[in-house]
């Protein structure tokens, strides 16, 4: 029987509870399912940072590569400077794992509000594959003259052409094994970035004529695709995007899927160790209350074992979640008509029945 070892980092605010549902989902599945998950436990996150003073040790990196995948809650606590927790541990884990890809589903489930208007599941069914290592986050900056009336700072968005290519062919590859629409939309700023996305659009249509001639291919600018993402949802099928603009694009497309109790996300890094976490953050004010919706981390979930090859347990997955999902009132933490824990219960109860 298969066996997959992975590493839970529960971390901060309600990140404990929602991988704790996630937790009795996955262990459901592999229960009626042919394999087995192997759960080990790590706390790195604030309270370990607050303790320790230690972020995320070296000697971790290296072991964490052994896993099949890590399973993420939260990053994020009150008491930490913002910035802190952020680059010491999620990015520190996607750059130096190596996940170059940023999965995000944008998926709006039957019994599921969105704030768009006359939009429905059929029109808001899209991914997003945001570019993870690179771009503005981790080009060279620095701030000079620091607390002068001269200071200057610079964060600079590099992209080198592997960088780009290696994160299209997925894109492409993606968009075809979807087989939905097939249509791939670059999301870019040629108007302005007309060095950057320059090379993403050359690039993009290289690899597309000639190794994927069967995808069409789209080109928005990002200012244009928020619009759109509104306007006309159901145009989308794949959209790719550069590390920044990924980031923000897929909060509003979040919004538009149920909110961040909905959406989740997978850092890939298609020949090593990825990463699934839902996207929404640590929720301070909710901790502890169990009314946090557990959904998207049950979807991170879910899209793990996806990745790892599982495809039959992660459609018994999301089939079980549109079940729970028909029974709640709403997404949003206090408003489900369930629990935290009657959410995860019932997911993992469907696919026990199931
Ligand atoms: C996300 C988050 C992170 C990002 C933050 C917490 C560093 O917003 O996963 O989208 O900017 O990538
Ligand atoms: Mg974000």
């Amino acid at each position: 029987m298969k066996i997959y070892k992975i590493a839970v980092i529960a971390g901060d605010g309600t990140g404990p509870e929602v991988v704790r549902e996630g937790g009795k989902v996955l262990k459901s599945i592999s229960s009626r399912e042919n394999f087995k998950l192997e759960m080990i436990n790590y706390d790195f996150g604030g309270e370990r940072y607050l303790r320790t003073g230690e972020l995320l040790p070296d000697s971790t990196i290296d072991e964490l590569k052994k896993y099949d995948a890590i399973y993420l809650g939260a990053i994020g606590h009150p008491d930490i400077k913002p910035g802190i927790l952020e680059k010491g541990i999620l990015l520190r884990l996607r750059f130096e794992l190596d996940q170059y890809i940023n999965l995000r589903p944008v998926k709006l489930y039957e019994n599921v509000p969105t704030p768009l208007k006359n939009k429905g599941p059929n029109e808001i069914d899209y991914v997003v594959i945001r570019e993870n290592t690179g771009g503005i986050y981790t080009g060279n900056g620095g701030l000079s003259m620091k607390g002068t009336p001269n200071e200057v700072a610079v964060q600079s968005m590099v992209y080198s052409r592997f960088q780009v290519d290696r994160c299209l062919h997925w894109a492409f590859e993606y968009t075809k094994k979807r087989n939905k629409k097939n249509k791939l939309a670059l999301c870019g700023k040629t108007n302005v970035l007309t060095y950057v996305y320059d090379l993403w659009e050359r690039a993009f249509h290289e690899i597309g004529e000639k190794n994927y001639p069967e995808i069409t291919r789209e080109y928005y600018h990002v200012d244009a695709t928020c619009m759109w993402m509104i306007k006309n949802p159901e145009w989308f099928d794949v959209i790719v995007t550069g590390n920044m603009f990924g980031d923000i694009i897929t909060d509003l497309g979040a919004i538009t899927q149920g909110g961040m109790g909905v959406a989740a996300g997978g850092n890939i890094n298609p020949d090593g160790v990825s990463m699934f976490e839902p996207i929404g953050g640590s929720s301070p004010k909710y901790t502890g209350q169990n009314i946090i919706n557990p959904l998207a981390s049950i979807a991170a979930a879910q899209m793990m074992l996806e990745i790892m090859g599982e495809e039959k347990a992660s459609k018994i997955i999301e089939e079980a979640m549109k079940k729970t999902i028909q029974k709640m009132k709403g997404m949003n933490a206090g408003n489900m008509g369930m629990s935290t824990s009657e959410v995860g219960d019932d997911v993992a109860n469907n696919i026990a029945i199931s």
